[in-house]
């Protein structure tokens, strides 16, 4: 079955990149959620395109996805989920900054088994399945060994209810721009842990993520040998309120830089 899902998972996410390439630059019909956070009518063109290629083939799997739309609504086998995220990084896209993913998580049993997310501008596919690897463009790829936060790369995000949190966050932010060899706030969580898997960054952390932005790039992250935890160290599930990733080695000093 697992194949099965790697072909219409892959599927789903080359497709709605198209549309999003196609629309990329174009001005763009935005509504709100809150304050700042938008949605475009493509955020929810390329949900649909995803569930629809998802139920064609598991009328039955249960989908979990960002936004409200009707086409999520079906599908009632408790034990299959689809954790979608139709444009992860929103405020990027819609402002024609070119830094934004499709991701896609399928999970079994409440374990994501497959992840897929697709950089449509570089035509970049990363991919992991549960015990068997992750891979870049069918490349494998694999964390960085990097040893020492002053010679590491690191990013970060920002939450959208950043004014509730915001002196925990600048602390952090400005232990890691002292202890850091650099730090990248790009705008996409899911790009962020991908580029953690690949190599590209050594660390990444953020707080008050959500389950679509992170389910399939953490898979990614583990399968490429790297590591994973909440701020505080215990072990990282979709649905944690924060997410701490690396290479493993800087692990340790990547969480006592971001104790407060
Ligand atoms: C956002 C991006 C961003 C992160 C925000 C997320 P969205 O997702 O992942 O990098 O800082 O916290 O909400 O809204 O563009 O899907
Ligand atoms: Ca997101
Ligand atoms: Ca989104």
């Amino acid at each position: 079955m697992l194949e099965r899902v790697q072909q219409v998972g892959r599927l789903a996410a080359l497709e709605a990149g198209k549309i999003l390439h196609q629309a990329f630059s174009q001005p763009q019909k935005i509504s709100w959620k809150g304050i700042k956070d938008p949605v475009t009518e493509n955020d929810i063109k390329s949900q649909d395109i995803i569930v629809h290629l998802i139920h064609e083939v598991f009328p039955r799997h249960r989908i979990l996805a960002e936004e409200k739309s009707s086409s999520a609504a079906a599908g009632d086998d408790p034990a299959f989920c689809w954790i979608i995220d139709p444009i992860d990084g929103t405020v990027n896209f819609a402002h024609g900054f070119p830094m934004f993913m499709v991701s896609i998580a399928f999970e079994q049993e409440g374990e994501v088994r497959y992840g897929v997310v697709y950089d449509p501008m570089r035509d970049e596919l990363f991919e992991a399945i549960l015990g068997q690897g992750a891979w870049l463009n069918n490349q494998p790829i694999h964390v960085s060994v990097i040893p020492t936060l002053d010679q590491a790369l690191v990013a970060t995000g920002f939450p959208y209810d950043i004014s509730n949190r915001l002196e925990e966050t600048l602390q952090r932010f400005s232990r890691m721009l002292t202890l850091a060899q650099g730090v990248r706030r790009p705008g996409s969580a899911a790009q962020d842990l991908c580029y953690v898997a690949a190599g590209r960054f050594d660390g990444f952390w953020e707080e008050n993520l959500k389950p679509w932005d992170t389910a399939a790039a953490a898979l990614i992250v583990t399968e490429a040998g790297g590591q994973l935890s909440t701020l505080d160290g215990s072990p990282f599930k979709p649905t944690a309120p924060n997410i701490v990733a690396s290479n493993g080695r800087l692990h340790e000093q990547l969480l006592a830089g971001l104790r407060i």
